[in-house]
């Protein structure tokens, strides 16, 4: 598949859920939208519009009601559930707001969990979630368990086990939603890296108006329905994150100078 070509293809998305006889209630209401390979793009909702019911469409580990999925070519429909639990495995990593990650497993067998499903060797596995941690900058926490890890830190070795299968498409959702700010920074960071250095596909799922601004495409979803689609402002919020870190890093380095120049008195 080349950049540009498209990647998720949805037509007509229902879902209902059957919430005792006879009552059906449809969460998605008909959704159509497409993402092209190498785009970052971000589903923005209010609680309850039917964020992570979609995602679980998208990530293929919910079928919908109604209407037409492709995902990288494969028509969902007709793939049986064995075929649709190896294209998880190989085309999509998930990132979930409460991690998700193996406890009582330190964060180099978590990332490489997904490899070992995918039938790769020990040793080669190793080396893999070795370097995907390094990537994330956990290198000096990997033999460390979840319980052992900060929420940042554990969502960095969520992100290297996403990315363990080299994925087509990244599915977050709600990554930073239990951060607090400057590490939910962090993480939208790695997002950014993925995006523009390794060029891969990227759906953001959040509540947050604000975040989705950092996307390209921010699909805007209330009550089932999609509302409306927007560019995002990524280019210019970037400028203004690196304006402020030259800002803040001046005044550190005027703060240590005026420090020195009072104890040289
Ligand atoms: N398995 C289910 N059975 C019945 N109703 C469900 C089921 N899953 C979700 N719903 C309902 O579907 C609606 C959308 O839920 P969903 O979890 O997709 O929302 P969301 O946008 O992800 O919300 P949040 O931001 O709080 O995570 C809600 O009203 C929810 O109660
Ligand atoms: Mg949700």
């Amino acid at each position: 598949m080349a950049a540009g070509d498209i990647m998720l293809d949805l037509r007509d998305i229902r879902k209902s859920f059957f919430i005792g006889t006879p009552n059906e209630f449809e969460v998605l209401h008909g959704v159509n939208f497409t993402v092209r390979e190498g785009e970052f793009v971000s589903i923005v909702g209010q609680s309850g519009s039917g964020k992570s019911t979609l995602m679980n469409i998208i990530g293929a580990l919910d079928r919908p009601t109604s209407g037409e999925y492709t995902l990288d070519g494969v028509d969902i429909e007709k793939a049986k559930d064995h075929e649709l639990s190896i294209l998880r495995n190989k085309k999509i990593g998930f990132v979930f707001q409460t991690y998700n990650l193996i406890a009582r497993t330190n964060a180099i067998k978590n990332v490489e969990l997904p490899m070992m499903y995918a039938g790769m060797g020990r040793a080669e596995r190793n080396e893999r979630a070795k370097m995907l941690l390094d990537q994330v900058g956990m290198t000096h926490r990997m033999i460390h368990n979840p319980d052992e890890l900060s929420g940042g830190q554990k969502q960095r070795v969520a992100i290297a086990r996403a990315m363990a299968n080299d994925p087509a498409i990244i599915l977050a959702d709600e990554p930073t939603g239990a951060l607090d700010s400057a590490t939910g920074r962090l993480i939208m960071d790695i997002f950014h890296k993925l995006h523009e250095e390794q060029g891969k596909t990227i759906v953001l799922i959040t509540h947050s108006p604000e975040l989705s601004q950092e996307t390209e495409r921010i699909i805007t979803l209330r009550d089932g329905d999609i509302k409306g689609e927007a560019a995002g402002q990524w280019p210019k919020i970037k400028a203004e994150l690196e304006k402020a870190q030259m800002e803040s890093a001046k005044m550190k380095e005027a703060a240590v100078q005026a420090k020195e120049d009072e104890l040289a008195c």
